[in-house]
């Protein structure tokens, strides 16, 4: 049976103001009244019994997180899976793959970002009903994307057209022959132009089993640390003993760690409409517009704007003849800019942190 496992563990700068170390973009509501856990949470909800979804995340932000799944409070009581630190993505799989084995030893796991937005659900689940069969058959399975722009911050991914591992109607899945994480800019723009390379969207399914041999194989110091925790936690011994062990394991991507170097890689080309919400300006490819194209959240007045991004958080924000602006208001800061510099929060992030 199927195990879906929410990422969110991670800290997200790209939406500042409104994202903060402590408060990352997970748990902002962007693109719905639902905040984007929120969201990812009643999506995995129509895959799998909600008692079956783990949360992996740290303690610094699971009281935040628990807050907003308050709905789903019962069945979530014991499926917090938390780190210590953050230690990147390949270990807080490994570590929610043992709560899966300990489960059901059988167990599938859906990995999900906490923070994409992702519309569509019925494609949504062909596609992991699809990718679901290749993981039962030793694959790690990965759900690709059409790429539109050269972008450096994904994983691509050339699958194998000619071997068709499954289908599903008009679905398929293939071996992969090549991942590449985030490579540079040139090397982006060679993968969009080729045509047959896909962007990896962050999910994945595997069987728990499968993940943690792969680990060992290709890290093996993560994978023995995980026997020691398995070990630990078998015995009954105390979180803290855990923990200690946990900290001691170098942070790795599953994506640099694993995908890139596995011969199970499998990928689904998927239907969905996705985005990683990765900064401002990419609210376009999601939210709902009004009709001269504004993306509007908040108690704002708006006079005659268009294609604009305008978020207020607690005071009145108006705004009167916008072309392509974006303006955040929150209590403590507020960001004013043209969507094609929105990208540049990050360089007023490295500022505000010097300047502490
Ligand atoms: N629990 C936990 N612990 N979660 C973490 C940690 C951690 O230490 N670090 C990151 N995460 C969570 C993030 O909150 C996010 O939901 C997810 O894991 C992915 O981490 P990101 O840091 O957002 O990865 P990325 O966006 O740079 O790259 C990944 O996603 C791209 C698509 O959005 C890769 O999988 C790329 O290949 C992919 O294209
Ligand atoms: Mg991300």
């Amino acid at each position: 049976s199927l195990y879906p496992v929410i990422m969110a563990g991670g800290s997200g700068t790209r939406f500042w103001p409104l994202s903060r170390h402590f408060f990352p973009k997970q748990l902002l509501r962007i693109g719905g009244d639902d905040t984007l856990i929120q969201q990812t949470m009643r999506r995995v909800a129509g895959c799998a019994p909600a008692d079956h979804v783990l949360i992996s995340t740290n303690g610094s932000q699971a009281e935040l997180i628990k807050g907003q799944l308050s709905d789903w409070k019962d069945a979530l009581q014991h499926n917090f899976v938390l780190e210590p630190d953050g230690r990147n993505t390949a270990p807080a799989i490994a570590l929610a793959a043992l709560e899966v084995m300990r489960r059901n030893p059988e167990g599938l796991m859906l990995v999900v970002p906490a923070d994409h937005i992702v519309t569509g659900q019925r494609d949504f689940d062909a596609a992991v009903n699809l990718a679901a069969q290749l993981a039962v058959g030793g694959y790690l399975v990965t759900f690709g994307i059409k790429p539109i722009r050269p972008e450096t911050g994904y994983g691509y991914i050339r699958p194998d057209t000619k071997t068709v591992l499954g289908r599903r109607g008009a679905l398929k899945g293939y071996p992969v022959r090549q991942f590449v994480e985030k490579p540079d800019a040139a090397k982006a723009a060679r993968y969009l132009k080729a045509g047959h390379f896909y962007w990896n969207s962050g999910m994945f399914i595997w069987r728990a089993a499968t993940i943690l041999e792969e680990i060992m194989h290709h890290q093996p110091a993560l994978g023995r640390a995980m026997e020691r925790i398995r070990k630990l936690t078998d015995s009954g011994a105390p979180k803290q003993s855990v923990d200690e062990i946990y900290r001691t394991i170098e942070p790795v991507s599953i994506d640099n760690g694993v995908m890139e170097r596995s011969a199970k890689a499998a990928m689904v080309p998927v239907r969905f409409r996705w985005s990683d919400v990765g900064s401002w300006g990419s609210l376009d490819e999601v939210a709902s517009k009004d009709q001269a194209g504004n993306v509007i959240t908040g108690r704002v007045v708006d006079i005659d704007s268009s294609r604009s991004i305008v978020y207020a958080d607690r005071r009145v924000v108006a705004t009167i003849g916008l072309n392509d602006m974006v303006v955040v208001d929150t209590p403590d800061a507020t960001l004013v800019c043209p969507k094609s510099r929105a990208q540049d929060v990050k360089k007023v992030v490295d500022v505000l942190k010097r300047q502490q």
